[in-house]
């Protein structure tokens, strides 16, 4: 069965679901709001429900109810390959339901077929100043697509809105397929003198951006397919999820919806903070003349670093109380991979001593290592240096969880969102009982 019939089969149990709990407990009192929390970014206060993906304390992040390890099990892979097929992985996040091989191989095919860039859009980025961020790139490039919308296209005609999903789900097909072409054009304008690269149309979609990029190793192709997989979604209220979603609720297309979501990623206490910890670690061995210190050499230092008020990039999470399992993912691979690079070396010698000093600090409620404290380190390892790039990376594995987010909110008939904002006085009021 294919994504939308797949999702058609559950719609009405999963509409009555959800209004049966409006109906029979609207008001129920799920939490209640702090003046801290208003004050301090609706920190842990609950705006919304997703079946999509959820992050335990203890466990991380799950994908439509499956931990890490079983994603990474049971999901289809590609043939040869040890790593998902993001097809499958999407078909997976779209339905709530783990495909068949031959149903992630359908979700591939259709993939291809959509995956031509009209040539408006890489001419929208020539001109850009060659300093651009490729994230503004990125975001360039999906407003640019917007022209393409077949929702914004059909609702100008006029469309019932039980049918919105259906086509948010297109246009998410069509930009979903145009991913790799868009992200690994982008590198080569910026890094490899702006040669235009067609995607290879034996390989599938977390492998065809290795591959037009010019990195034709196996192995890096099966790391951006574990990637994608460890990217894809982290819940419904991340800045970039959540951007998206609010922006959707307006009932702007994907397009627009998902170019809001990489403006957040792009900000650097969300997306960018990726492609500090490589920086950090590049510093650390530069410190030590390029030698792998010795444990009581790094503890000194970590010491020392701490000390003078700075944060440790890749440790610590605003949820997790444990080793970020995608964290672990993708110890494994490098383990596996390149367990004598130097910066990986680094890597895990700091995850051996940075816990037992962060704990020193009764204030950190969480000394493990996030995604962050290893992403960099492969992608370095394999020749991708360019560190403004990794938002990138992880833009185009979100956009499958984000699209995934809008268009089942459209299919459930979310209304369009609008919290409530107060004035000073009012809450001074307030909390004097007036
Ligand atoms: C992820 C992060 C933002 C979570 O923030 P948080 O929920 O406020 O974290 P905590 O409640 O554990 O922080 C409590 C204290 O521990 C400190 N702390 C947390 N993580 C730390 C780290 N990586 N290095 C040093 N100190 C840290 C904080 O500075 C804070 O001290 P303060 O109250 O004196 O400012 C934070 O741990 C961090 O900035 N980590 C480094 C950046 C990073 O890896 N970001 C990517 C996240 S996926």
């Amino acid at each position: 069965m294919n994504i939308e019939h797949r999702i058609i089969s559950k719609l009405t149990a999963e509409r009555a679901r959800m209004k049966k709990l409006v109906k029979e407990h609207g008001s129920f009192n799920v939490a209640e709001v702090t003046v801290e929390q208003l004050y301090g970014g609706i920190r842990g206060v609950p705006i919304g429900v997703t079946d999509i993906s959820h992050v335990n304390q203890q466990e991380g992040l799950r994908l439509r109810g499956f931990t890490i390890p079983e994603v990474l099990e049971n999901l289809p892979k590609a043939d040869g390959a040890e790593f998902p097929l993001a097809g499958g992985l999407y078909y997976l996040l779209m339905t709530g339901e783990m495909p068949t091989k031959q149903e992630a191989d359908q979700v591939e095919i259709e993939w291809k077929v959509r995956s031509n860039v009209p040539d408006h859009v890489f001419k929208s980025l020539a001109p850009m100043p060659a300093y651009t961020h490729p994230m503004t790139l990125f975001s360039q490039a999906i407003l640019a697509l917007q022209s393409e919308s077949v929702f914004a296209r059909r609702f100008y005609y006029g469309i019932d809105k039980e049918d919105y999903w259906g086509y948010y789900l297109e246009d998410s097909l069509n930009l979903t397929a145009k991913l790799p072409t868009i992200i690994a054009n982008i590198y080569n304008l910026k890094y490899r003198n702006g040669i235009f690269v067609q995607p290879n149309p034996k390989l599938d979609w977390s492998a065809n951006f290795a591959w037009m990029i010019g990195k034709h190793d196996p192995a890096y192709m099966d790391l951006m397919r574990l990637f994608v997989v460890l990217h894809s979604d982290h819940e419904g209220a991340n800045v970039s999820t959540h951007a998206s979603h609010l922006v959707g609720s307006a009932l702007s297309d994907i397009y627009l919806s998902c170019a809001s979501g990489m403006n957040g990623l792009a900000g650097p206490l969300h997306g960018l903070a990726n492609q500090e910890c490589l920086r950090w670690l590049l510093d650390v061995l530069s410190h030590f003349k390029g030698k792998l210190p010795d444990d009581e050499q790094l503890s000194i230092y970590l010491h020392e670093f701490i000390s003078s008020g700075r944060l440790i990039p890749g440790y610590g999470h605003a949820v997790l109380r444990v080793t970020d399992p995608r964290f672990l993912a993708q110890r494994e691979f490098a383990l596996k991979y390149l367990p004598d690079d130097p910066v990986f070396q680094l890597v895990e010698k700091v995850y051996q001593i940075l816990p037992g000093i962060l704990k020193e600090n009764e204030k950190v409620k969480n000394p493990w290592p996030n995604v962050d404290a290893i992403n960099g380190t492969l992608q370095h390892y394999f020749g991708l240096n360019e560190m403004d790039f990794y938002t990138v990376l992880f833009g185009f594995s979100r956009i499958l969880g984000i699209t995934t987010h809008v268009t089942w909110s459209r299919a459930l008939g979310k209304p369009i969102e609008r919290p409530k904002s107060l004035t000073t006085d009012i809450l001074e009021k307030m909390i004097e009982g007036e």
